[in-house]
């Protein structure tokens, strides 16, 4: 598993915002579109591409566009639904899966509500959005469905991961998944989880923030 985190003036710049606790969820919202759209260039630098004729105004010429399949992105419901744009406005050919996966607040372990991936993911690339890389365990039952299903490899893309997060998938896939092909892009690695399973500093609960809610 691979785990990169941004290191760039701007996404440092908006992840300072996302943070501010007097962020609205409209800024929030538009923050988070941004910074998707920023990790998704790089987290998608090595999809596969293949040659096509264009013909400009002045002569024919030879292109590339992305090859088919194009990745399948799942959001992980509810807060991952609020990066979907960002990353759909650069792939727009993409095909969208859907897991949702709520968190247990006392046992603090996921719970699977909804899952409404295509039943046969064979050599597929799969890109998984959800904000907050916490305890892992959302993550690792989502790379299990794509695995399950098929999936070939699996690209992350997270706002902000803590370290417990990042070992707990680092962990599962070395004994459940050694052979897939997995890359976690953060735009902040921060300092821990705190004994309620939120990420310090963080920024609280990334669903509540997006959408003004608080609770489920
Ligand atoms: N989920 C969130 O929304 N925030 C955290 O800090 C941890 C998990």
């Amino acid at each position: 598993m691979e785990l990169i985190v941004a290191n760039h003036p701007l996404i440092d710049h908006k992840v300072s915002l996302l943070r501010n606790k007097d962020t609205s969820s409209a800024e929030f919202r538009q923050l988070v579109e941004e910074l998707v759209a920023l990790l998704t260039f790089e987290a998608t630098k090595d999809l596969a591409t293949e040659e096509i004729e264009v013909e400009t105004p002045v002569t024919k010429t030879i292109g590339r566009r992305l090859s088919k399949p194009t990745p399948l992105i799942i959001p992980i419901l509810r807060a991952g639904l609020g990066m979907l744009g960002g990353i759909t406005q650069l792939i727009p050919d993409a095909e969208v899966g859907f897991l949702g996966i709520k968190r247990n607040e006392s046992t603090l372990q996921p719970e699977t509500y909804a899952n409404r991936l295509p039943e046969n993911l064979e050599g597929r690339h799969v890109i998984l959005v959800d904000p907050m890389l916490a305890t892992g365990g959302t993550l690792n039952d989502s790379l299990d469905y794509a695995f399950q299903r098929g999936a070939e490899s699996a690209t992350c893309i997270c706002l902000i991961g803590a370290p417990e997060g990042v070992e707990a998938v680092r962990g599962h896939l070395a004994g459940a998944w050694p052979s897939r092909k997995v890359a976690i892009h953060l735009a902040a690695l921060d300092e821990k989880l705190d004994e309620r399973g939120y990420i310090v500093p963080g920024l609280g609960d990334a669903g509540d923030r997006l959408y003004g809610t608080s609770g489920d």
